[in-house]
């Protein structure tokens, strides 16, 4: 029978790390809102205790995007009492709360970050899962550096963490070292010890893309028993970013018989996803990007524009409307009226607006297509943003 594999969102905390991307309280609660609309697990929201601006916006998403019990707020924490008191009093309003914090299993991390010994980090571990299971039921520790770390400590945290209380062990490839053989196999070690262990604790991954191979490293470790993949959307994150939530859903989902897992992602939600965080973020999503790029969909040789014409099959392994892209899209111009404009915003899945605040956007839509002439989908994006800004 196929698994369910948890997908956790972190485009508003590994994401939001980009230089240059932070977003507003507004911004984020926008964002949240769609991750949710996308089917997303589990959203991390932030980092509080960095900031009072961020505590506020974590605290905000908690409130008005886990009010329901399908999906979990989390945000992160070190392994201090301050941090964890932050995630706590932000992510405590949601229905389903989690507290995720972090410590480094691996040499580097423990000897030269910390310069401690390993017992002492592995007791500070313990005593923080403690504490924050005392705050929520749900806790999850993610062992830094996992993939430099040396195999017998990292499983003697995982094991100290998890009779202290953890539900969730993540395993992060910080620095996208590792390669999917080798990751796999690591995963797949962990997965038989921590079965034994306790089969309730999920196993997930957090695969950074220093070498390229995030994307094929959680795909690794979903067919070696991972439970939980963590990933943002278009991949941005830390240096050369995470995982990109789009290509490893469209991977399993593509290659569902290698997998025989799924996910509660709706596929056709992923491009109005990509592009609200792009717009927002301001990070341009390179063209040549699987699923979300602007060339992903588009064929330009006559050869397989010949092929595809005879079948569509020959040069397409995934339809465009499965990931939400219309067939055509509608260009506006200033004789387009209201109708169309919100028509076409909430095809965009901007659908919550008032009407006052409709009309101010649709100002905003008409001295752009004044300016402009024609008016794109990515142009709405910009327009909605201002509006956030000059109500902010
Ligand atoms: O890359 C990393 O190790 C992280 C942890 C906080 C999970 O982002
Ligand atoms: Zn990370």
């Amino acid at each position: 029978m196929a698994r369910k594999i948890w997908v956790f969102d972190t485009t508003l905390r590994d994401g939001e790390q980009v230089p240059g991307a932070k977003l507003n309280q507004f911004e984020k609660l926008e964002v949240a809102q769609q991750l949710k609309k996308l089917g997303v697990d589990i959203i991390e929201a932030g980092f509080p205790a960095s900031s009072t601006g961020d505590f506020h916006a974590v605290k905000e998403i908690a409130e008005k995007v886990g009010n329901t019990n399908d999906i979990m707020i989390t945000a992160l924490a070190r392994a201090v009492k301050s941090d964890i008191d932050a995630v706590y009093n932000s992510v405590k309003h949601a229905e389903k709360p989690l507290i995720h914090m972090v410590l480094g299993t691996s040499d580097i991390h423990v000897e030269k970050k910390f310069g401690k010994s390993k017992n002492q980090i592995l007791d500070i571990g313990v005593e923080a899962v403690k504490y924050a299971k005392s705050l929520l039921p749900d806790v999850q520790y993610s062992t830094e550096d996992a993939s430099r770390s040396d195999f017998e400590y990292l499983w003697k945290t995982i094991e100290a963490v998890v009779k202290a209380g953890a539900t969730m062990i993540n395993v992060p490839d910080t620095v996208g070292y590792a390669e999917p053989e080798e990751f796999g196999n690591l995963i797949c070690r962990l997965n038989d010890r921590l079965k034994n262990l306790n089969d309730q604790v999920l196993l997930s991954v957090h695969c950074h893309n220093d070498l390229g191979m995030a994307t094929a490293n959680t795909l690794a470790a979903i067919k070696n028993g991972a439970d939980k993949v963590e990933c943002t959307i278009n991949g941005i994150g830390e240096r050369a970013g995470n995982a990109a939530l789009e290509e490893v859903v469209m991977a399993m989902n593509t290659r569902s018989t290698l997998y025989n897992a799924y996910t509660n992602i709706n596929t056709q939600e992923i491009m109005n996803t990509s592009r609200l965080v792009s717009s927002f973020m301001g990070l341009d999503v390179q063209v040549n990007k699987a699923i979300t790029g602007e060339n992903a969909f588009a064929h330009s040789s006559g050869i397989h524009q010949d092929g595809l014409l005879k079948s569509r099959d020959a040069y397409e392994i995934i339809s465009p409307i499965e990931v939400g892209l219309d067939d055509m899209e509608l260009v506006l111009t200033a004789r387009s009226g209201r109708h169309a404009v919100k028509n076409a915003l909430e095809k965009l899945g901007f659908d919550t607006f008032t009407d006052l605040q409709f009309e101010e956007i649709f100002s905003g839509f008409l001295a752009m297509a004044d300016e402009k002439k024609e008016v794109y989908n990515h142009d709405l994006y910009i327009i909605v943003e201002n509006f956030f800004n000059e109500n902010n």
